[in-house]
């Protein structure tokens, strides 16, 4: 086991830490986008489908408590990887030139990624333990919903916080492939623009929801 203890300790056992993570985060994305556009099909459309979650609420509880593992994991390391990172180059980028030897994407990844964390904990606590701790009180989640992107504080949170999740992911996406090692002259172009695309498509999918009920929708 000492080769397992000094791996997950070592700054490339953390890396791969993050780029395990990172992908189950990337694709439970995909899901939750799935689920979630069903608010534009309406009261009924949105309701049907978190009934369905409902009747496999043991199966759910399970996946929500690896999904909070998997979180958790994917801040402390990043978190741990930045604080190293910073120490090892305290003087950092201005001496050696930041914009030629990473990019904006890759250099703002604790900004974009703090922020993130901050709409989550403002999610989870205002849609998440709402519904699921409202005291044997039955709700009603699209209206809950639609009622809470009715404040434009509120939808305007969501839509920046989903534009920095589309960086955060831009440079994610490719950053967990190049730490498995596929390095490759004809394929790493690929990956970026793979992760280019998934990048958009997470943030304008789920930013399209605030902007719906920005411009009244939902009524
Ligand atoms: C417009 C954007 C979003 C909307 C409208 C939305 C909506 C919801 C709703 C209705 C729930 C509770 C019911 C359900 O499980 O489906 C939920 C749960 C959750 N959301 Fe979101 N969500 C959005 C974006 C995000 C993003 C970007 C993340 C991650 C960074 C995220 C992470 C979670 C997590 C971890 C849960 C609890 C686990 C779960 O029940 O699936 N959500 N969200």
């Amino acid at each position: 086991m000492g080769w397992f203890t000094s791996f997950w300790n070592s700054s490339i056992g953390q890396k791969f830490v993050m780029a395990v993570t990172g992908i189950c985060l990337i694709l439970f994305l995909v899901i939750h986008l799935i689920g979630n556009l069903m608010i534009f099909g309406g009261a009924d459309a949105f309701n049907g489908y978190v009934g369905t979650l409902e009747h496999i609420k043991p199966l759910i509880r399970v996946i929500e408590f690896i999904l909070a593992l998997i979180f958790l994991f994917h801040i402390l390391n990043g978190v741990s990887l930045w604080l190293a990172n910073k120490k090892a180059r305290p003087v950092g980028y201005k001496i050696n030139g930041s914009s030629k030897n990473s990019s904006f994407f890759s250099r703002t990844m604790i900004v974009t990624g703090s922020i993130t964390f901050i709409f989550l904990v403002v999610h989870l606590q205002t849609i998440w333990y709402k519904f699921n701790f409202s005291g044997g009180k039955e709700i009603n989640l699209y209206e809950m919903v639609t009622d809470l992107f009715g404040y434009t504080w509120y939808s305007v949170f969501y839509l920046i916080a989903m534009i920095l999740l589309g960086f955060h992911l831009n440079h994610g996406f490719q950053s967990a492939f190049q730490t498995f090692g596929w390095k490759h002259n004809k394929y790493t172009p690929l990956i970026e623009k793979t992760g280019t695309v998934y990048a958009i498509i997470m943030a304008v999918g789920f930013g399209s929801i605030p902007v719906y009920f920005l411009f009244g929708g939902g009524n």
